[in-house]
């Protein structure tokens, strides 16, 4: 794993954009996340793509996590938000589990099944939540879980209720397992802010536990996490 801070939020952004620009070549394959987390990263891709030609054809990509029961064209379905914040500034293509399809352990083993068509993931970009959730993975989840439905903790509902007008945080999600995810190529976490700190610390020098999601990073052998002086400073 390595490990690199930087001075400044904007500069952990900018980074990541520069690891994941490596797969942005055709027969690339992205692993998209969303949350606050990433937004740099995406604004700084846009800009890449506008005003650096940098195109993101025969590029795929595939949605960590989903709400359960927010349709495709919800303003906080992830699907939306990642649209809106990406993929349609670039031109493209984005997979994710349908939070809608009635059946969802069948969408969830065929979400698994899109993803293995296409080759598996090459890069893998991934927040962190407080209490260092991984996707949806709350603390608790099977290190070798794979995608499926899970229910949000009180306190992701209530970190995640600043991005609901109404407060109405979904109770369910369909989210990749952490295996699904150890099976990318390259895992990229970005975390900034104080309020990361305690997590990212657990994850990258923690006992691996089913009780901090993100110490499963310790397992794989293509880890990058990016960091701001504030995330790094419980390390
Ligand atoms: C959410 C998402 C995760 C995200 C995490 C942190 O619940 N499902 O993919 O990494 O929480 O969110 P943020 O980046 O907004 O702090």
């Amino acid at each position: 794993m390595e490990v690199i801070v930087t001075d400044t939020p904007q500069l952990a952004g900018n980074l990541v954009a520069t690891i994941l620009q490596r797969w942005v070549r055709p027969g690339g394959t992205l692993g998209l996340a969303t949350g606050s987390s990433p937004e740099q990263t995406y604004a700084e891709l846009v800009r890449r793509h506008r005003e650096e030609g940098l195109s993101f054809e025969g590029v795929r990509a595939f949605l960590l996590d989903e709400y359960v029961g927010l349709g495709a064209d919800h303003p906080q379905s992830y699907r939306q938000v990642i649209q809106q914040m990406l993929t349609d500034q670039v031109g493209l293509d984005i997979t994710g589990p349908d939070g809608m399809a009635r059946d969802l352990l069948a969408e969830a083993a065929a979400y698994e099944e899109r993803i293995r068509e296409a080759g598996g993931i090459d890069v893998q970009l991934l927040g962190i939540g407080g209490d260092g959730h991984l996707g949806f993975n709350e603390p608790g989840s099977s290190l070798n879980s794979r995608t499926r439905v899970k229910t949000l903790t009180t306190r992701t509902r209530r970190d995640n209720a600043r991005f609901f007008a109404d407060d109405q945080v979904p109770h369910h999600v369909l989210t990749q397992g952490l295996a699904t995810i150890r099976e990318a190529r390259h895992l990229v976490l970005i975390a900034t802010g104080e309020g990361k700190a305690a997590a990212v610390a657990a994850a990258v020098e923690g006992p691996l536990s089913a009780f901090c999601p993100a110490s499963v990073l310790q397992l794989h052998p293509h880890v990058s996490v990016v960091l701001d002086r504030l995330s790094a400073a419980q390390l």
